[in-house]
Order: C-alpha cells, then structure tokens, then sequence
C-alpha cells in the first residue's frame, strides 16, 4: 500500500543520504555475468582495423580475436558473439559462402571452442555480411527479401554454425518462421543443446547505421531500408506477437533491439513472457556515447552504466553492448 502526504515523518531522502543506505536499498545491479561483447571479424591474420564510426572497436583477424577473448575471460565475461566481414565483390556466389563449413565464422567457432571452451560462442544468423545487396535475405527482381527462399539458407548457415561448435545461433533476419525451421534442423542434427537467440523483436532503426559501416553494407542497402522486413517503430503490440511466435517455435531467449528507445517494449516483453530476455545496446547507441563524452559533453563511464542499469531495470537479462570491456573494467 502506498501511503504519502506524512511529511515531515516521512522524508525519503533519509534513504539516499550516504552511500552505505543507498547501495542497501537499490533494487537493480548489472553484474559483469550479464554481458555480451559483439565483435568483428576479417580475414588474414595480424590484422586490427579500427572502425571509425566506432571508436574504441576494431574489426580483427581471428588470431587478434583469439587475445580479445583472452581479455574477456579475465574480465569474467560469458559470451561474445561473432559479426564477419565478407569481402563479397571477391566472391561472385557469396551467399554460399554463408554456410561454408571453412568459412570465416565457422573456422573462428572452432579456434575459439577450443582455445577457450568456456566463453559462450553466438553466432549471427542472417544473410547481409554475404549478399550483394546488403539484405538478410534472397531478394527479388523488386529487391524484396524472399521469405521462404532465404530461410532455406538460414536453416544451412545455422546448421554450419552449429557443426563447428557454436552454443547459441542468433537469428537477427527477421524472416517469418526461421525459428521453427532451424530449430526443427537442428535436432534432426543430433544439436539438440545448441540453443537460439531470436532476435524477436528487431525494429527498422537508423541506429544500425555505424555497425553497417562496420560489416560494409551500407553501400550497398544505399536507400534501400529493411523496413518489409524490421518491424515499425511505431508499433508495440506486434513486438509481443514477434515474441510468442518465436517462443512458441523453440527459442530458448529472445532479444529486444534497439535498447535505449525500446525500453518500454523491453519491459512488456519481460513483464508478458518471463522469459531469458536479452537486449542489445546497438552501434548507433553506443557511438553517441562515445562521441559525445569526446567532445566532454557527458562523461562516458557514468552515462554508460546509467544506460546499462535502464536496460536492466526494464528487464533485461542479458545486456548485447561494444562497451562490454568498459563496464566490465568499470564495476569490478
Ligand atoms: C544484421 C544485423 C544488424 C545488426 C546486427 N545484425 C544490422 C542490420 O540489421 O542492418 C545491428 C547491430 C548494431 O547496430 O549494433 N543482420
């Protein structure tokens, strides 16, 4: 029962006068457990390329990776999960290359499986790094993303994941049904613990933007958006039918995406479902942050575990974020 109006008996700054009081009474905590470090990787080898419209993250060759994960153990992070860049105009049928058991990512499984059997592995699971156009999926003549066709291919690049080791394979393509098929491949595969994180709830955001830069597609989706497949962002209520269906097809968590502007969905999912929900902190989300503490406009280590404490608050379990390192550093 809420009771107000006793002042001056009830004062409650009482709570928040010392540090000691505070921390007692607080209700919400990000733990270092709770994170999830999305990284990028290239071909070759020694290779380190800074991503300028991500400062502080760089796109690695996997033996760079292999120390980055070395880092993340230490800081006693759980998981990373794994974005390729694919150099396409070298490769006339990339979208093959998307589950090549030799590929990119599958080799990068396998090195990090075995060098660090411990740190969970997630994979993305989505056509863009592979097509020409920048889309998830097969398109048309009309550039639209064929539904049916393109999950043929998810089910395949999941299924390779898989074989080299991945924990979790994480649809982000947004096409109707992809669960139910991978996951139904899956266990006729005898992968019956490789588990699935949908990205349920992906909506059409601008705030992609720098991670696109980042993988290289942003050439190529020029004008093109990926608004008939991402979902509105001016609905909600699609959002929890994006999350029963998923459910319903064997995803063992769902994701929320964007963060910062979707808490209220991120808080009806969690509050409808009680499900492991994850929520991703996007490139364009953490870039502001960046630029804006460079040019001393906000200071980065608060803003950030500000922003990482909203995320749990709404709900979330698990928090997707390029500053996993720095928060990691922040609160041990
Ligand atoms: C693509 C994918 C995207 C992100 C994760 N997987 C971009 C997109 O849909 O265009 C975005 C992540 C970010 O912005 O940090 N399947």
């Amino acid at each position: 029962m809420r009771q107000y109006g006793n002042y001056p008996n009830v004062r409650l700054r009482r709570n928040r006068t010392s540090r000691f009081i505070r921390d007692l009474v607080a209700q919400n905590y990000l733990r270092v457990e709770d994170l999830v470090y999305p990284v990028f990787i290239l071909e070759g080898g020694n290779r380190i390329e800074p991503i300028a419209s991500m400062p502080g993250q760089s796109r690695l060759s996997i033996d760079k990776l292999l120390g980055l994960a070395r880092e993340c153990v230490d800081l006693g992070i759980r998981a990373i999960a794994i974005f390729p860049v694919i150099e396409t105009e070298k490769i006339p049928d990339s979208i093959h290359e998307s589950y090549n058991p030799g590929g990119l990512v599958q080799r990068a499984i396998r090195q990090l499986k075995a060098n660090f059997p411990d740190l969970g592995v997630f994979t993305d699971v989505a056509l863009d790094p592979y097509t020409h156009t920048g889309h998830d999926g097969v398109t048309d003549h009309m550039d639209y993303v064929l539904n049916d066709v393109t999950n043929e291919f998810l089910v395949k690049q999941a299924l390779s994941h898989a074989d080299a080791g991945a924990d979790f394979v994480c649809p982000s393509d947004m096409m109707d049904g992809r669960i139910g098929a991978i996951r139904t491949a899956l266990e006729a595969k005898g992968h019956h613990n490789t588990g699935i994180i949908a990205y349920s709830v992906k909506y059409a955001s601008g705030f992609y933007g720098p991670f696109r830069d980042a993988v290289g597609a942003k050439k190529a989706l020029g004008k093109s958006g990926k608004t008939s497949y991402q979902l509105n962002p001016a609905n909600s209520d699609e959002a929890l039918h994006e999350v029963a269906h998923d459910l319903a097809e064997g995803a063992d968590i769902i994701m929320v995406k964007p963060g910062t502007q979707y808490l209220d969905i991120l808080y009806r999912v969690k509050h409808e479902f009680k499900k492991p929900t994850a929520v991703y902190h996007v490139s364009g989300e953490y870039a502001m942050l960046k630029l804006a503490a460079d040019k001393g406009f906000i200071d980065y280590n608060s803003c950030l575990l500000e922003n990482m404490l909203a995320f749990k608050r709404a709900g979330a379990d698990m928090v997707w974020t390029y500053a996993a390192l720095d928060v990691a550093r922040l609160i041990k």
